[in-house]
């Protein structure tokens, strides 16, 4: 459903001005992307610039993969540089992080997502068609050694592949300042999205529920994409990202910036402009600010719903990011 644009433009500008949590995704590190069609270092920090001076106080890199990058470094010295950004952030696969991060955080990163939907090595093996299950553990690990609070663990949960882990994920969080994140599986271009591969969030919940008998809901913020929760006796936090089953788009004020510099409001909305044309074109700070905006009034007041979305060409999550 659109809700009528006199209101969608009151509340997103509103939200604009008074709205400290506005996040900006910058996303690098699709293979196959020619290098020419990628925003340069400058041209990214140039448009988190604008960003920032329009009130977006939070940057996530995602990808793709942003450790890939062999400037990642740089850019995040750049982009935690600028005035009134208060965190830098990461979601990353882990694979190279637990070396990369002791130099990340003195450029500036400030708190790390990590992508782990396995505990089982051979199942990692056989998703991500690699190793690396140690590696990411190694990551996790040494992201809580540098004292990094908490660290976030992104697990996508898919019926017959997972499922039966959720309680394994839960006891991760027992010793250690982990915020364990349980994602309902999303519909995306590639993914083979099926509902019934759908674990929904009161299903994971009764799971937990019957091992972990002391969770209780925490306040969430309202721009939050996450549903809360401690245990007690545990340092770390439980959360769900209920995308499909219990939408959250009233509150999301995300922006995405893609690795080719196109500008999209809604994770599942295929509608793109590009910033990175008019930007090599000569474009002004303005004429930006006037297509950022303009995109930004077109945002709808909540996507799809899953069935339509699973028809809908939108791009694959590793082009999207998180
Ligand atoms: C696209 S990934 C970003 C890639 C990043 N470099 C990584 O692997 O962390 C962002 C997050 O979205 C999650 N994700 C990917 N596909 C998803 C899907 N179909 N449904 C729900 N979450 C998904 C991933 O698990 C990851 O935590």
């Amino acid at each position: 459903m659109n809700i009528p644009q006199e209101l969608l433009r009151h509340r997103v500008l509103h939200r604009l001005k008074i709205s400290q949590r506005i996040t900006l995704f910058l996303i690098y590190g699709v293979e196959l992307t020619p290098n020419a069609q990628l925003l340069s270092n400058a041209e990214i920090l140039r448009l988190a610039n604008l960003f920032v001076s329009s009130g977006v106080n939070k940057i996530r890199l995602t990808g793709g993969e942003p450790t890939v990058r062999k400037d990642i470094e740089d850019i995040c010295l750049g982009l935690s540089k600028l005035k009134g950004l208060e965190t830098l952030t990461m979601t990353t696969n882990g694979i190279t992080l637990a070396r990369k991060l002791p130099r990340l955080k003195e450029c500036g990163l400030s708190s790390v997502n990590i992508s782990l939907d396995t505990l089982v090595p051979a199942k990692f093996e056989f998703m991500t068609r690699r190793k690396g299950h140690e590696k990411v553990m190694n990551s996790i690990n040494a992201a809580v050694d540098l004292g990094y609070h908490p660290v976030k663990v992104n697990c996508v949960v898919m019926r017959g592949f997972n499922d039966d882990e959720i309680c394994d994920f839960v006891d991760l969080t027992r010793e250690k300042p982990i915020n364990v994140r349980f994602i309902e599986f999303m519909p995306f271009d590639g993914n083979v999205w099926n509902v019934k591969k759908l674990v929904p969030y009161s299903e994971m919940m009764d799971t937990v529920i019957k091992h972990f008998p002391s969770i209780k809901r925490l306040q969430d913020h309202p721009t939050d994409t996450a549903k809360n929760f401690a245990i007690d006796g545990h340092q770390g936090r439980v959360s769900f990202i209920t995308s499909m089953t219990e939408h959250f788009c009233a509150g999301c004020n995300r922006l995405r910036i893609l690795a080719d510099g196109n500008f999209k409001v809604c994770l599942f909305g295929p509608s793109e402009v590009s910033l990175r044309d008019p930007l090599r074109d000569g474009a002004e700070d303005d004429e930006l600010r006037e297509i950022i905006s303009a995109a930004v009034k077109r945002k709808k007041a909540s996507h799809a719903g899953m069935f339509d979305l699973a028809k809908t060409a939108n791009r694959p999550m590793i082009h999207i990011g998180g």
